[in-house]
């Protein structure tokens, strides 16, 4: 028998930990995930979220450690992507009296078109509150964070904020509780969540974070990963930080090599950021996943990409990375395209249209070498970047 978890008074985890699981579309979960949904037992009995539809039996058996499924009166949808609406239907299923509470219009919306339309939906705005007896729940609409339908849940009675995807981190854990992991850990997950799902969208982020900026809170209690305890503030500030769109003084350079040359610039660019005393990561695309190198980019003023000319472009794997990278659209960055070629800088020229493409602030032309980078090349690739540091017009030849 699967047990819930007492979070607060009368507040249950009653989710599903995914430990297997590994990629998110797209983006590697080394530390596995959870589907957090939360039960809220007062005279009325409320479910925050469900999960994804493989767990719903987990989660049923969760909450049946608490109440008769049959008695929950309301199923809060806080967001329809399946990752927390797949066991709508099961739920709704088990809970046949129970109203479907979703954002107007795009929360039913979202619902609907994934489970159909034949629930007892009950929408609500920003603003608008959901009284249970001791407790009053209120939303709030957080459009895009991350999709157009999420919105979070405020209890005032326990001051929780059921924040779904917002300060969440995918990280399998039999903990709940984000000081129980150890708060490096929780922020590395915290981070990378955040560089790979939320950074489209700082400036609803920026608005979501006015709105419960007045909030008293206890708890953050997000849909994945572990719950905000102790830690409040400093979640708080990283989110503010990186909604921002304000990077700092940091550098990641991202290559591919095929005979090692562009491999050799990749380091003097790197040794460049050292000479400037910027801290830099440098990430071979063959041995770092593109979802690992964004959490590097998030923070990063400048990013640096290098790629030789292979059949007449850059390689696919910086060709897959710069494709990434634009979704996700890191603003205020300056780039820096580099790498060499045979008898065509296609390759390096591509990667400078790429970051372009991006929005990328581009001060230096294209490093492109030809062949093989001698001593004295490698030192004026050197010095050129330096130069952009240190705020020189500095330049190197195309
Ligand atoms: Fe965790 Fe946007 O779903």
């Amino acid at each position: 028998m699967l047990k819930a978890i007492e979070v607060a008074p009368d507040v249950y985890w009653v989710g599903a930990v995914d430990w297997n699981e590994r990629n998110f579309h797209g983006y590697t979960t080394e530390r596995g995930t959870s589907y957090n949904a939360y039960l809220i037992v007062d005279e009325k009995i409320a479910l925050i979220d469900t999960c994804k539809g493989a767990f719903v039996d987990e989660l049923l058996e969760r909450i049946a450690d608490v109440v008769d499924p049959a008695s929950i009166d309301y199923v809060i949808a806080n967001h329809g992507e399946p990752d927390h609406s797949g066991g709508v239907p099961a739920v709704m299923a088990a809970a046949p009296h129970a109203q479907l509470v979703c954002g107007a219009p795009q929360g039913k919306a979202v619902l609907a078109a994934h489970y159909g339309d034949g629930f007892d939906f009950l929408t609500v705005k920003t603003g608008d509150t959901l009284c249970l007896g001791k407790r009053t729940l209120s939303f709030v609409q957080t459009p895009m964070v991350h999709w157009p339908d999420n919105m979070v849940t405020y209890s005032d009675f326990d001051r929780i904020l059921f924040s779904n995807d917002a300060f969440g981190q995918h990280l399998a854990s039999s903990q709940r509780f984000a000081d129980e992991v150890g708060l490096p850990e929780v922020m590395v997950q915290a981070r990378k969540y955040y560089a790979n799902i939320v950074m489209p969208y700082g400036k609803q982020v920026t608005k979501a974070l006015a709105a419960v900026e007045g909030l008293e809170l206890n708890l953050i209690a997000p849909a994945h990963g572990v719950i905000w305890r102790s830690h409040i503030s400093e979640i708080l500030t990283a989110y503010r930080e990186w909604s921002s769109g304000e990077p700092q003084e940091r550098a990641v350079v991202v290559y591919d090599s095929m005979w090692h040359t562009t491999e050799a610039m990749a380091v003097q660019v790197a040794e460049a950021f050292v000479d400037c005393g910027v801290p830099v990561e440098l990430c071979d695309l063959k041995a770092n996943h593109i979802s690992d190198i964004m959490s590097e980019v998030l923070p990063a003023r400048y990013v640096a990409v290098g790629s030789p000319t292979l059949n007449m472009t850059m390689m696919p794997t910086v060709a897959g990375f710069l494709c990434y990278l634009r979704g996700l659209a890191p603003k205020n960055r300056v780039g820096i395209a580099f790498g060499s070629y045979g008898w065509a800088p296609a390759g390096p020229n591509d990667v400078a249209a790429a970051l372009e493409a991006a929005g990328f602030e581009m001060p230096l032309p294209t490093l492109a070498r030809q062949w093989r980078e001698d001593t004295e090349g490698l030192a004026a690739l050197r010095s050129a970047v330096c130069g952009l540091v240190r705020g020189e017009a500095a330049g190197e030849e195309a």
